[in-house]
């Protein structure tokens, strides 16, 4: 692919040169940012999903510490730890072909210092085969982000609301409105000048976002900031509606995967209590 071409959906053929596709790389993000375009993001912990999404299309694959909710059912994203991100992470990036996958810097694998940022980071990409890592937090951390690029690690700014910090913020709240979105701007610019590709904005207003956008060069991607970033991502669980609580504004349901999978497992146990499974096709 010649870098002033946009990358094909998945499962389009070839590009214009006759070629499939390859892997999605940080510079078809920036690329799209500069031609207007848009890319999707999901987040997925193991394989189905991933090779799913990635079939489907979607070019950005997160292995968020939203795992910490979505697969080993906590509270909060605070308690998954970096060795519990690792085997997920691992197998993500084995099953994605073609969508870039990025992994999440847990709570506490990276605030004490640079090194040990590059250090989590490292962890990540060689153990777990991320090609980048998102890590959560304003200005504060753009030394960091210096570190980490000058080490070879692709770096995703997440700013907004920061869910690891959420005993800090007061809860799951907007960031960033009325005389507050200036300080939002001003943490995406920060980021964004020590090397970050990408600067992902979480639960801020739709204004916000469209400014933070125009105000850094490189791509932006929102999940509860609007219409106006280059990429969008949701929690696979809550846009398959897997769960049963209460989705927040900013998540579309897309499917009703409780129900189908709920239908199914009392089918089958069903089945299993009346005698018609197994049938004569399923036995030796
Ligand atoms: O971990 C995660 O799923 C995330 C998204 C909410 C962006 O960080």
């Amino acid at each position: 692919m010649t870098s002033g071409e946009q990358p094909a959906p998945y499962g389009s053929g070839t590009t214009s040169t006759g070629r499939r596709p390859g892997r999605i790389r940080t510079h078809h993000l920036q690329q799209l940012k500069d031609d207007g375009g848009r890319f999707a993001m999901l987040t997925a912990y193991e394989q189905y999903s991933a090779s799913i999404f990635d079939d489907a299309g979607v070019e950005v694959l997160l292995v968020g510490d939203s795992a910490a909710n979505n697969v080993y059912g906590h509270n909060t994203t605070i308690p998954i730890t970096l060795d519990e991100m690792i085997p997920l992470c691992k197998a993500v990036s084995s099953s994605a072909k073609r969508a870039f996958v990025v992994a999440d810097l847990p709570f506490g694998s990276y605030e004490v210092s640079a090194g040990q940022a590059v250090a989590s980071s490292v962890r990540l990409m060689k153990e777990g085969l991320v090609s980048a890592v998102k890590m959560e937090g304003g200005r504060r951390y753009a030394p960091y982000v210096q570190a980490m690029v000058d080490a070879g690690i692709p770096v995703m700014a997440h700013i907004g609301f920061t869910p690891q910090s959420e005993h800090a913020l007061g809860g799951y709240r907007v960031q960033g409105k009325d005389t507050a979105g200036q300080a939002v701007i001003d943490d995406a610019v920060a980021l964004a000048e020590a090397g970050a590709f990408c600067v992902l904005m979480e639960m801020v207003p739709a204004e916000v976002a469209a400014a933070v956008d125009r105000a850094v060069p490189v791509p932006t991607v929102g999940i509860g900031a609007g219409n106006a970033t280059t990429g969008q991502v949701l929690v696979w669980q809550d846009m398959m509606g897997l769960g049963t609580g209460k989705s927040p504004r900013f998540v579309k349901q897309y499917a009703n995967l409780h129900a189908v999978m709920s239908d199914a497992a009392a089918a089958y146990a069903q089945d299993v209590r009346d005698g018609s499974f197994p049938g004569p096709e399923h036995s030796f």
